[in-house]
């Protein structure tokens, strides 16, 4: 089955050895699904947020080249980072304790749209390498939707600690999101848990619960890829309102309940890192 996805997007076994580190950055978690609007940058912006309130040292990076939208969503749209003259490397803008960088930031909206499979690898490759993002403990990478150029890039220039893979609860997403995790399991890329997101409407009105996006799906992925569901968000106003104002819920309403179900994603990221670090180290190497 693996196969079958590699053969769809294209993907080749790839030499784990010819990654490079980037310096300073201690782990890379990508944020992805097989599929578009089921709130990838929405969970990649609360997470990097929540992650920075926890004390650690956080970076986010829109890997999404043909239609950024962290800059709007972190507070930061219309500004310009710093470039080092001599040297050419950028200088992250900051907001709520997260260095962010965005292709945004550089082009205008539509310039990029145009961009072929090439170009978005070398853009892609210069947001990684040409940013002095300093020390981190972690950099979130907000993925575009798919199996395509940007998650091969990604995935075969530097070493990714592991996906976190969101999915909305029914089948046509999920299906997508298989192929997401099928196609990071090819280059090497653990997934280190499932998003859950708009999986339940609560009414703000009489408190009853709606399932809009069905119910189930995520446990149904969870047995088959043997991966931990580390979140369920629920479709809720406030996330959008927040989201689009550019002011995160994590940081705008720390004490809302969905503000804590991110809090508790983060801190499910941070196990679940130790955990895929540890497994690496113990992993013994075989010579030759
Ligand atoms: N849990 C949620 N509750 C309410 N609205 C949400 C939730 N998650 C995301 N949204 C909204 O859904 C829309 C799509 O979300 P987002 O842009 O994060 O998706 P995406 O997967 O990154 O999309 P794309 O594939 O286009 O990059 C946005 O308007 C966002 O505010
Ligand atoms: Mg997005």
């Amino acid at each position: 089955m693996a196969d079958d996805a590699a053969k769809q997007c294209g993907t080749k076994q790839v030499d784990p050895k010819a990654k490079q580190p980037i310096q300073g950055i201690k782990n890379i978690v990508a944020v992805a699904s097989g599929k578009g609007g089921v709130g990838k940058s929405t969970t990649a912006v609360n997470l990097a947020v929540a992650l920075a309130q926890q004390g650690q040292q956080v970076g986010l990076l829109d890997a999404d080249i043909y239609g950024p939208s962290i800059p709007n969503m972190m507070g930061l749209k219309g500004r310009k980072p710093e470039v080092d003259a001599a040297s050419k490397i950028l200088y992250p803008l900051e907001n709520f304790g997260v260095k962010v960088m965005s292709i945004g930031f550089l082009v205008g909206d539509e310039q990029a749209m145009i961009w072929r499979g090439p170009m978005v690898a070398g853009a892609l490759g210069q947001l990684l390498k040409d940013v002095a993002w300093g020390e981190l403990d972690v950099l979130i990478i907000d993925m575009p939707p798919g199996t395509g150029d940007a998650q091969l890039t990604l995935s075969q220039t530097v070493p990714v600690t592991g996906a976190v893979v969101v999915t909305t609860p029914q089948d046509i997403a999920l299906i997508d999101c298989k192929k997401g995790i099928q196609m990071f399991d090819k280059v090497h890329v653990p997934t280190l848990g499932i998003v859950e997101n708009m999986s339940v409407f609560i009414c703000p009105h009489c408190q009853g619960e709606s399932h809009i996006f069905d119910q189930g799906g995520a446990e149904t992925l969870s047995a088959q890829f043997n991966t931990d569901i580390i979140a369920k968000v629920p479709l809720n106003m406030e996330i959008r309102k927040n989201g689009d104002a550019g002011t995160p819920i994590v940081a705008a309403d720390p004490d809302a309940e969905v503000a804590k179900i991110y809090r508790q994603m983060a801190q499910a990221v941070t196990d679940k890192i130790g955990v895929f670090n540890k497994r690496k180290i113990t992993i013994p190497v075989m010579a030759g």
